[in-house]
């Protein structure tokens, strides 16, 4: 049987838009109707053979649901008009920069009844589904210290993207939230979060205004710690999680690449994406650039390498899945459809954000209740 049509709309036609129009085509019933993308829409229109549509209203009038891929700053305002015309939205990641937008845009979506997916892309990583169910098994006892790292070189450019732009970005910390948002997956959120960001004498104007160091501590209920640290000033690249937990321990590694899990006497290994060769062919990608890959930026003349394509097909699948109610929303993905993964995620980084600006540690709720 043919699945009944779903109109997409992609909102913001670069590196990630464009390449979601792509993995549409794969999906079947899904359709792209539209794009919103002021001043380059028109070429992802011709591409999907799509209304270019010069207004957000225009592009919402066409469409069933919406795959918002603006700009970090830009995701207040399509997700919350989304919901006003009853339109199911798929949010990039960091969903907004503040806890209040993160919060005004999952309150509409509930108010209008409409599904909201965030698009945490780690989360549809084989290697990360399978160590959430080891961590959640007991395999290492209980979490007790975790760590994340995502550092390297940056070269930057003469004209650094809003990529690099702080009040465009919210900084690596919120540019960078996988690495927070995977943490807080495996060992719960946190009750409060210290930063330390700041410049660095070889960063220079080329990186933008963004801090090139942050330096991050969290405390978790029942004595529990982590530290997370970004970085674009970096020499040696690093970009891993690990967990210390009371019986073992578990190291998600993106510049290596590959999954290592100790429990008791034994040490196992599996892959994060598909296979052993995807990972590989990741590890030559991060060794073949200067950046070591951590803190590399794609824009619209590039294509997602296909580890990462294969994710982002992955939770478009899982969400038109969602939309059609032909998949479960309960399991291992719910956090990304009730709020929770993008609420104490931003709410993390938010309170990151303040601890720098106020240097001191915050208290979390100071952050949530603010709003
Ligand atoms: N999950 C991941 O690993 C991952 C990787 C890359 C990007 N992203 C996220 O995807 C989003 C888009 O990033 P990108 O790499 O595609 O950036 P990009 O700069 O390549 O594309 C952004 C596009 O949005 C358009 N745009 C600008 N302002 C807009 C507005 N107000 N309304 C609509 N469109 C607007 C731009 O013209 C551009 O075409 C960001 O939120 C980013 O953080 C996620």
């Amino acid at each position: 049987m043919t699945p009944t049509s779903l109109r997409y709309g992609i909102v913001g036609a670069g590196y990630f838009g464009r390449e979601f129009a792509r993995i549409l085509r794969g999906i079947p019933g899904a359709k792209v109707a539209g794009v919103y993308s002021p001043g380059n829409g028109a070429e992802l229109a011709r591409e999907a053979d799509c209304l270019d549509a010069s207004t957000l209203e225009d592009l919402l009038d066409e469409i069933d649901v919406v795959i918002v891929a603006s700009p970090n700053h830009a995701h207040l305002e399509p997700v919350v008009a989304a919901a006003a015309r009853g339109v199911h939205v798929f949010c990039e990641k960091p969903v907004a920069l503040t806890y209040a937008d993160c919060d005004a845009m999952l309150s509409a979506c509930e108010r209008a009844g409409t599904l909201f997916m965030a698009g945490h892309v780690l989360h549809f990583m084989p290697g990360v589904e399978r160590a959430a169910q080891l961590v959640n098994e007991g395999a290492i006892g209980e979490p007790v210290v975790g760590r994340a790292v995502r550092t390297g070189w940056e070269d930057g450019s003469r004209a650094p993207s809003w990529k690099k732009t702080r009040a465009l970005s919210g900084g690596h910390h919120f540019h960078h939230i996988h690495e927070l948002d995977v943490l807080q997956l495996l060992m719960g959120a946190a009750d409060t979060a210290t930063m330390i960001s700041g410049q660095a004498p070889q960063a220079g104007s080329r990186t933008g205004d963004e801090d090139p160091i942050a330096l991050a501590t969290l405390t978790l209920p029942h004595d529990r710690y982590a530290t997370l640290e970004w970085g674009s000033v970096h020499r040696r690249p690093e970009h891993q999680i690990t967990l210390q937990g009371t019986e073992g321990y578990l190291t998600i590694d993106m510049h290596e690449v590959g999954v290592t899990i100790h429990t008791g006497a034994q040490t196992e290994r599996f892959p994060l994406h598909d296979s052993y060769a995807v990972d590989a062919e990741r590890a030559r990608q991060n060794a073949s650039t200067t950046s070591g890959g951590g803190v590399t930026y794609g824009d619209a003349s590039l294509r997602p390498p296909g580890w990462l394509r294969a994710g982002m097909h992955r939770e478009l699948e899982y969400f038109d899945g969602l939309v059609r109610g032909t998949v479960s929303s309960g399991g291992f993905w719910r956090p990304l459809t009730d709020g929770t993964a993008a609420r104490s995620s931003i709410a993390t980084a938010s309170a990151l954000t303040l601890a720098s600006e106020l240097r001191r540690t915050v208290v979390i709720s100071e952050v949530t209740a603010a709003r």
